[in-house]
């Protein structure tokens, strides 16, 4: 599965990197071409020969070694598939996640915009100290994979969290990010992101708290796993793939509309506004002299409910032509009270094929957080929960889950 790969192993001072010398053998059977990076620290674990032989490369250490008009740590990060820092130290993740680039591997690292994968290994009490499990926390947030130690007895006489996890689990996650990961390949994937605007006048208007980062999460993700995304928005993020900027609850369902007949699936994480004001004043209505003023608010389209009643129709009466395509239709449901109550009562509502269900009662998840807990829902009252973490991480699970191949 690894043959043709390119992966950069990146190898720092830690007594765990004699045990990565199995792991380049195994990459190597495997058909991947394997090069390396060690910190001058890990050559004091592991010898630059050893390392040489079993990968058969160059392995580099210095960076100002310039042999080429691009120095190495460009050239590395463009000839990589992927990055795994195994062991990755302390130093070394605390650098990756302030941006300090003061070796090639760190340099590396800095430059490259693929995958990258830690598999950590240290004394417990490293592990445990709060910045480091602050600076993984980071990298986590931007898209890096680690895979956390395991407990047991640690070269440095101690027991506890520490010891690099299994060769095999660093073996399955890399083969996993090279070859699983393009699941969506071929597949067109239409993400709703952001709360609607709902102008009263000029200068005011009805919203909510969605910061679209959960949507942005999934385009993000569904785009580096190899969809064709297009991201319908009420955030002007600035993304690398169809970006369309929407700011009502109608244009966003003309957005989706547009999308629906050529989508495999259509992920509305957007928080629609449920009403707008049935009149949008053209001037800015100015203070009067009563305390109170009216609003009258008329219902918004439900955007989720048209589209799984367009899908139901259409698969029904056979009305899908050549090229249409009946996608997947996902929705989110934000509650704060009776979570699963509702989300149970929604899904089947709605109609839609999953639902997402998040608590925005707390302020550690669901709007405008970094992270997330979610629990999916299928047609057929399959449940799975997904704990708290960052939202590129719940998005990944997310996509993994509704992926019908
Ligand atoms: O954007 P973030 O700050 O990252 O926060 C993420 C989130 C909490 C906004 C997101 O995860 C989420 O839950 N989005 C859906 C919010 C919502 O509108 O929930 P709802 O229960 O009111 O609606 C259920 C579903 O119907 C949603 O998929 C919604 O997009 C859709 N809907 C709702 C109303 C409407 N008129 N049309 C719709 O299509």
């Amino acid at each position: 599965m690894l043959q043709g790969k390119h992966i950069l192993l990146g190898i720092t001072g830690g007594i765990a990197a004699y045990k990565i010398c199995t792991l380049i053998r195994d990459f190597k059977k495997a058909g991947a071409d394997v090069q390396i990076i060690a910190t001058p620290n890990a050559l004091n674990f592991v010898t630059k020969l050893t390392l040489q032989n079993l990968s058969q490369n160059e392995v580099f250490v210095e960076e100002f070694n310039v042999k080429d008009w691009k120095p190495e740590h460009i050239s590395l990060s463009d000839w990589a598939d992927i990055m795994l820092i195994a062991p990755a130290s302390a130093n070394t993740i605390g650098k990756i996640a302030q941006g300090i680039a003061d070796n090639l591997l760190t340099s590396v690292a800095c430059a490259f915009s693929k995958k990258i994968i830690l598999a950590p290994a240290m004394n417990v009490n490293m592990w445990n100290n709060e910045a480091v499990q602050q600076n993984l926390k980071i990298l986590q947030m931007r898209g890096v994979e680690y895979l956390p130690p395991e407990s047991g007895f640690l070269a440095c006489g101690y027991t506890g969290k520490g010891r690099l996890c299994s060769l095999d689990k660093i073996y399955n996650a890399v083969d996993e990010a090279l070859n699983y990961s393009q699941m969506y390949k071929g597949k067109k994937v239409v993400i709703t992101a952001g709360g609607t605007i709902e102008e009263i006048d000029p200068v005011r208007y009805i919203s909510n708290y969605s910061s679209g980062k959960m949507g942005l999460a999934l385009a993000k993700t569904a785009n580096d796993m190899g969809a064709e995304v297009v991201f319908i928005t009420t955030k002007d993020f600035d993304v690398p793939f169809k970006k369309v900027l929407v700011k009502s609850a109608l244009d966003m369902q003309n957005a989706v509309n547009e999308e629906f007949d050529s989508a495999d699936y259509i992920i509305m994480a957007a928080a629609v506004a449920d009403y707008r004001v049935k009149e949008r004043s053209e001037q800015k209505i100015k203070k009067g002299e009563q305390n109170t003023i009216t609003l009258e608010l008329v219902k918004n389209p439900d955007i989720l409910s048209e589209l799984c009643k367009r899908k139901t129709s259409a698969s029904l009466e056979g009305e899908l032509s050549e090229g249409q395509r009946a996608g997947i239709i996902v929705g989110f449901c934000a509650e704060s009270e009776n979570l699963m109550e509702n989300a149970k009562a929604k899904i089947e509502k709605k109609g839609c094929d999953y639902l997402i269900a998040n608590d925005i009662s707390r302020s550690d998840i669901g709007f405008n957080s970094d992270e997330n807990e979610v629990t999916i829902l299928d047609n057929n009252g399959a449940i799975k929960k997904i704990s708290k973490a960052p939202k590129n991480v719940i998005a990944r699970k997310i996509l993994e889950c509704i992926n019908t191949k």
